[in-house]
């Protein structure tokens, strides 16, 4: 198998974030898309050993906001390689919350969606978390960043726990 051709598969780039029991995080991911139309929902993949998983988890709902092409390496650094367990990770940034709390930061955001969770999917190493759309807005109109853009414009690498990381490329 040429795991080469994983990488023909087209994603954008958003910060998937929850708040619970008075922790809050959120984490870079590209596996979030819109699955239906009526009712929209979102899908977005996480893995169990990320402090946003524990948290969408608990808090039965998730914001997410699309990132654009003002992402640098430092926002995508700090949501997409640090772990927010010990660290706040909207501390000095713009932040937003949704109406029913969850926060999201709306630094290099394009767009931004609020969901309550409705299906959990137990993928083994990670959970896909099914969510219906209860709130959506443009923030700005500034491209989307695509993870295609990332990886040959801004070179940004993929760490293990991201679905989409390969091994051997
Ligand atoms: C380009 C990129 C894509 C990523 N995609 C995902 C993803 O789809 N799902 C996931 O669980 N982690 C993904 N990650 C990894 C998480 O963002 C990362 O593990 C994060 O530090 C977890 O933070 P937390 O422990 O505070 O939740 C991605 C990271 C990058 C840089």
């Amino acid at each position: 198998m040429d795991e080469q051709a994983f990488y023909k598969v087209t994603y954008g780039l958003y910060v998937v974030s929850a708040e619970a029991d008075g922790g809050r995080s959120g984490c870079i991911v590209n596996t979030l898309q819109q699955v239906t139309a009526e009712p929209i929902r979102l899908a977005v993949t996480i893995s169990k050993e990320n402090y946003t998983c524990e948290l969408i988890e608990q808090a039965g709902r998730f914001a997410a906001v699309a990132l654009d092409q003002r992402a640098d390496l430092p926002l995508i650094g700090r949501f997409g390689f640090r772990q927010g367990r010990d660290f706040d990770k909207f501390s000095g940034l713009p932040i937003e919350r949704d109406e029913n709390g969850m926060p999201y930061s709306t630094a290099a955001a394009c767009a931004r969606y609020s969901c309550r969770v409705t299906e959990t999917v137990d993928l083994e190493t990670h959970l896909m978390f099914v969510g219906e759309a209860e709130e959506a807005e443009i923030l700005s109109e500034e491209n989307p960043l695509t993870y295609t853009y990332y990886r040959t414009v801004i070179r940004g690498k993929t760490p293990k726990n991201a679905p989409s990381y390969q091994r051997k490329v």
